[in-house]
């Protein structure tokens, strides 16, 4: 998800510091932008200038110090609150204290995250859809902390990225999780208890109920890791056994069968040659 708000971010003119702190990860999308900026100007949706000086924008560093100079902090790291709170805390020594810190959390309380730091007015969540340069929607959750200024100041960064602001309570899952992965998590179960095979259960929903993608191949694109976090989330978070993860779910998360990006999940997927 990284990869993608420093795409949009800086084919939109920003300065985009890139970090993460695994570099196999960091080298992976800095290619995957090669990529995506290439295919771009392919499909002329990006003359070769443009992409030449929205890559030029896109610094990468696997060290969080290489934030510092940052105004704008959108966090997008693994969906787990002890992480995100941890990333915060250093977050929170390394920018300048005027920066806004986001969190592209998927279902994690802005609340709890924002806690850890001394800026808690200051942080807010910026919940970008997955493709980022597609998907049209950014929601945004305001703490019980967060200021006017930041949230609209975290909504006129979404609308100069192109995208349409919701805003939700930070609730557990918050307006879009809610109600999407409870749909992901009852299809784990449809497979497991054999109701029909994953072809049958995607197809039946993406044709039956017009979904762009069957639930089961839209849980291996989001990253089935993410899936269960977002399901823990509101199980925990609501106290409500209606929202109990899938053993399924959880079995393949065990297997490290996390979807699309390591190439297995419920479906296989085939590596790229390069
Ligand atoms: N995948 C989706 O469809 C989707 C959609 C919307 C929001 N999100 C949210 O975006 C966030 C990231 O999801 P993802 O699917 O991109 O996950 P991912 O596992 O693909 O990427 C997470 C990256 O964070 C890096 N990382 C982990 N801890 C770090 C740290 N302390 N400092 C720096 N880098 C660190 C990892 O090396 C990894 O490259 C999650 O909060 C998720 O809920 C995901």
């Amino acid at each position: 998800m990284g990869t993608g708000i420093a795409q949009v971010a800086a084919m939109k003119g920003l300065d985009v510091i890139l970090c993460d702190s695994h570099s196999g990860a960091l080298e992976r999308s800095v290619i995957n932008t090669e990529r995506y900026f290439k295919r771009s100007v392919a499909k002329e949706k990006l003359t070769q200038e443009d992409a030449e000086a929205a890559a030029r924008r896109i610094s990468a560093s696997s060290d969080l110090q290489a934030l510092e100079p940052a105004d704008f902090v959108i966090e997008a790291i693994n969906e787990d609150e002890s992480s995100k709170k941890a990333a915060f805390l250093l977050l929170d020594q390394i920018v300048k204290p005027e920066a806004i810190l986001a969190s592209n959390t998927s279902s994690i309380s802005i609340t709890r995250i924002a806690a850890v730091t001394k800026r808690n007015s200051q942080v807010v969540g910026m919940h970008f859809m997955n493709p980022v340069p597609v998907m049209p929607l950014v929601e945004i959750i305001r703490g019980i902390a967060t200021s006017d200024e930041v949230f609209q100041t975290a909504k006129a960064l979404s609308e100069h990225l192109g995208k349409t602001v919701c805003l939700s309570l930070d609730r557990p899952g918050f307006i879009v999780n809610r109600i999407l992965m409870p749909m992901v998590n009852e299809a784990f179960y449809t497979l497991m208890e054999g109701v029909g095979t994953a072809e049958d259960i995607d197809k039946g929903m993406k044709l039956g109920t017009n979904h762009p993608m069957g639930p089961l191949q839209l849980a291996d694109f989001i990253g089935l890791d993410t899936c269960l976090s977002i399901m823990r989330v509101l199980h925990g978070g609501t106290g409500d056994p209606k929202y109990r993860p899938c053993p399924l779910l959880v079995q393949y998360v065990d297997a490290g069968w996390l979807g699309k990006k390591v190439y297995k999940g419920v479906y296989t997927y085939a590596k790229p040659l390069n």
